[in-house]
């Protein structure tokens, strides 16, 4: 597997680092409040279950599945929600956790979904984000780091359902997908 990668970018150790920061600020901001973290699948399951174990507040926890990129590197354009809304949104104080903020094509969707049903916050947590690529415009609330226009994988993140599982965040041979 290592062989298809050309450099690491977010080492283990940083990534923990940064997450258990992103907790804190979390557990400040939302002291004394339930929020409803809603992970969006697959590629948030690793980062997801790290920061949920810095978060010490009281929280439900539900998630979404998003698709729209397949079997290749860049986005589709259209965001397929694999799962309907079968929990309460309405009042609730929502925190959206990704991957990863690209073209901005999936957040937007999730956003204009989620809005629809009146929640009293929306905040994004995203742990990486590529900023030069976006396409619709939206902010995630907290940003574990800014990452150059490369693709990338690792730490949940995949290309073609590959490479989630090793523990740090490394740019791919573009020889690999090309
Ligand atoms: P967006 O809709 O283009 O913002 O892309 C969001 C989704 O695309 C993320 O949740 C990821 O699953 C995937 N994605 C975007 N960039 C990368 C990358 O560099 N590596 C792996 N997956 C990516
Ligand atoms: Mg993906």
């Amino acid at each position: 597997m290592k062989e298809d990668l050309k450099e690491i970018l977010f080492s283990e150790e940083q990534i923990k680092k940064r997450v258990m920061e992103l907790g804190a600020l979390i557990n400040e901001d939302y002291a004394f409040k339930t929020p409803l973290l809603i992970g969006v699948l697959k590629g948030c399951f690793v980062f997801f279950a790290d920061i949920a174990r810095c978060i010490n507040l009281k929280c439900e926890i539900r998630f979404l599945v998003a698709s729209s990129y397949g079997y290749t590197t860049v986005t589709s354009g259209s965001v397929s929600v694999g799962t309907t809304l079968d929990f309460e949104i309405t009042g609730r104080d929502v925190i959206i956790v990704e991957d990863i903020l690209d073209s901005g094509v999936t957040l937007s969707a999730l956003r204009e979904l989620i809005l629809k049903q009146d929640p009293l916050s929306l905040k994004i947590c995203a742990l990486l984000d590529k900023p030069s690529r976006r396409q619709i415009p939206v902010s995630a609330d907290y940003v574990g780091f800014l990452c150059p226009d490369e693709f990338i994988v690792g730490y949940g993140l995949d290309y073609a359902e590959r490479y989630r599982n090793l523990p740090f965040i490394a740019s791919l041979k573009p020889e690999v997908y090309s």
